[in-house]
């Protein structure tokens, strides 16, 4: 990278940014340092570097143009949650659903671990804007990292380089976001395609200084320090500080067939759907979808007395497996060229495959191991956790506005998961403070975007578990305060479950654009247009007049019927682990959300 280095146009006269660059060096010890200004050159530059270290693979040029594939260490896979820290100076800060770790023991350990971990490479300097140059919802961040996988990342993912410095002028304020993969070479040593270091990860927050210092990983959510840990875990603590909301959601422009428009929030789990109802195209004939976001959403009051939401992020970290030309069209359209592929399978005529894209696998491929895999292999051969990394901008459903300082008014928030059983397809809040109750009971199966078992049953309040920068118990009580703010116009809040299966373990809803049916039911409502029916857990709409359309889909009344059902029996099984989950929060958990417990209590007849 040496020969590179003074092609780069980077500059700042921000002496706390060069001190801080200078520090870290000092310790990390690198042996070249690269400013990134974000151009279209420095881009090729680094997937050459790629290549030349056998991290990216150049997929064909006539099947998958400008595009790359890595293959990550089988150590270093997915978000690592029991590896990830909130080190606030007071452990009650944290609360029970985060690691808690002193943060001047932390500061140690991590300065040790970081102490010559750069040796032998390089370091990149990568300034970034979360959220549109320049808008009143963005911030800035600096990360420092040896990955040039990382750096290529970022620059798909953020506004990253010269402009960013730009709007950071000689004195902004900027996270500090502090990276290595936490494997130097030494005295000359070889690298590996994935360095990693799979025994020592540390992905770990301060949250009183706004700081990020992460090690080990090379993978997601773990070392692109923009999405997760800032934009996430540091962001809501700015949020609750200055009473503004950063949330894990997607952002969708819906037009009805009359040409009105609503824009929709709505925070599912990781690997729960909001990439593809964020880019959806709707069966329901009229109907649009647009894309603004499909992670997260940062949210501030608009003079209007509306939340207004920007997408601090620049393009899509997708789950790959399942993702198909029947289930996300415009996803396969804007992956034809210009992309990152990382854990998919390779194909023999140098394009990428994962479970799912086609009906029928192809008869040879070189799996996400680097190994030959045939229909018969019984592996898989994208992990299931393989991703896309592609700008927004190639994304053919964008809304013109997804770049827009000013943001969007939302109209309403959806909550939802995976739950094979008792939640319906859609319910609705009675108000504000139903609907902070229906986040906060949220649960769901876990998904491969998270090491560990796959499949369980957890509670993920607002899809935030993983994420959540302070105590849950304070977080609901943001919320709460949120809907209490004089003159505030309130999205419409909603739960969906796309998930639900019958007896046989099959799915009864079809899901993907079918959903757009739901959506509609939704916009109806926020017009003032559809009807519910007052149940014990919320508003459901009626099945047939004044409900989901079902017209065209091969879904019977009697099967809409049981997926809208309210399964009292199943409600009163399942309170008890709320109460459960409600008393780790001692004495943080809201009186109003213990009142909404015990209303829904009495409603159930308990
Ligand atoms: P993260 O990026 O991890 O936050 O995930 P996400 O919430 O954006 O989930 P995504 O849209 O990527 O979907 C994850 C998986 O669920 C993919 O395999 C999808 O094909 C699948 N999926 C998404 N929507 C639906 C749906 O409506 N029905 C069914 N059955 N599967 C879905
Ligand atoms: C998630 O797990 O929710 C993701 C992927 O969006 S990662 O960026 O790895 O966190
Ligand atoms: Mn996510």
């Amino acid at each position: 990278m040496a020969s590179t280095a003074p092609l780069s146009h980077a500059t700042t006269k921000h002496s706390r940014l060069h001190e801080w660059v200078g520090q870290v060096a000092g310790i990390t010890q690198p042996d070249e340092i690269y400013w990134c200004d974000g151009s279209d050159e420095e881009y090729e530059r680094l997937a050459q570097t790629l290549i030349e270290a056998g991290t990216f693979q150049r997929l064909s040029e006539t099947k998958r143009p400008g595009s790359y594939l890595a293959l990550s260490d089988p150590a270093d896979v997915a978000r690592v949650e029991d590896r990830t820290f909130i080190c606030s100076a007071k452990e009650s800060d944290a609360g029970p659903t985060n690691n808690w770790r002193d943060p001047d023991e932390m500061r140690e350990t991590l300065t040790e671990l970081f102490r010559g971990s750069m040796r032998g490479r390089t370091m990149y300097v990568v300034p970034f804007s979360m959220g549109p140059i320049g808008s009143p919802i963005s911030y800035i961040g600096v990360q420092l990292t040896d990955s040039p996988y990382v750096t290529a990342s970022m620059r798909i993912m953020t506004r990253m380089g010269q402009d960013a410095l730009d709007q950071l002028g000689e004195d902004g304020d900027f996270v500090p976001c502090l990276h290595s993969v936490g494997m130097p070479l030494l005295d000359g040593a070889e690298d590996v395609p994935w360095p990693c270091n799979g025994e020592n990860k540390y992905i770990v927050h301060f949250p009183e200084l706004r700081e990020i210092w992460s090690f080990g990983s090379g993978y997601g959510g773990n070392a692109l320090l923009g999405k997760k840990c800032f934009a996430l875990r540091i962001a809501s603590v700015m949020a609750r500080d200055e009473g503004w909301l950063a949330e894990h959601m997607l952002i969708m422009k819906l037009t009805s067939p009359e040409g009105a428009v609503k824009y929709v929030a709505g925070a599912f789990p990781s690997a729960c759907g909001k990439t593809n109802l964020s880019m959806m195209i709707p069966t329901l004939p009229g109907w649009k979808v647009e894309t603004i976001g499909d992670d997260i959403a940062w949210m501030k009051w608009g003079k209007d007395g509306r939340l207004h939401a920007a997408n601090p992020e620049a393009g899509f970290f997708g789950v790959a497996p399942g993702t198909s030309r029947r289930t996300n069209p415009n996803a396969l359209k804007m992956l034809a060229h210009d992309a990152v592929f990382t854990n998919c399978a390779r194909t023999d005529d140098g394009d990428i495959w994962w479970e799912g894209m086609t009906p029928e696998p192809p008869e040879h491929l070189v799996d996400w191991r680097g190994e030959d895999w045939t229909p018969e292999s019984e592996a898989t051969a994208a992990h299931p956790n393989a991703r896309f990394t592609v700008a927004i901008a190639q994304c053919p459903s964008v809304a013109p506005e997804w770049d827009d300082p000013a943001g969007v008014p939302i109209d309403a928030m959806l909550f939802g998961g995976r739950r094979a059983t008792v939640v319906p397809l859609v319910h609705e809040a009675r108000d504000w403070e139903h609907g902070v109750f229906m986040g906060s009971i949220m649960s769901s199966e876990t998904t491969a975007a998270q090491a560990g078992a796959v499949g369980q049953l957890r509670f993920d309040p607002m899809a935030m578990l993983p994420f959540c920068g302070y105590h849950m118990g304070d977080y609901f009580a943001h919320w709460l305060a949120t809907g209490r703010r004089e003159g505030a116009k309130l999205p419409r809040i909603f739960y969906v479950n796309w998930f639900r299966k019958d007896e046989d373990g099959k799915l009864m809803w079809p899901g993907f654009a079918e959903n757009s049916r739901v959506m509609a039911w939704i916009f109806r409502r926020c017009e003032g247009r559809a009807r519910a029916i007052e149940t014990e857990i919320g508003l459901v709409p009626p099945v047939g007049e004044g409900g989901i359309d079902i017209d065209g889909l091969d879904v019977t009344p009697e099967t809409m019927a049981t997926l809208l059902e309210v399964e009292v029996e199943g409600w009163k099984e399942q309170l008890s682990q709320v109460r459960d989950h409600y008393a780790r929060f001692g004495e943080k958990l809201p009186a109003e959300l213990r009142a909404q417990l015990e209303e829904l209590e009495k409603r159930l007849g308990i």
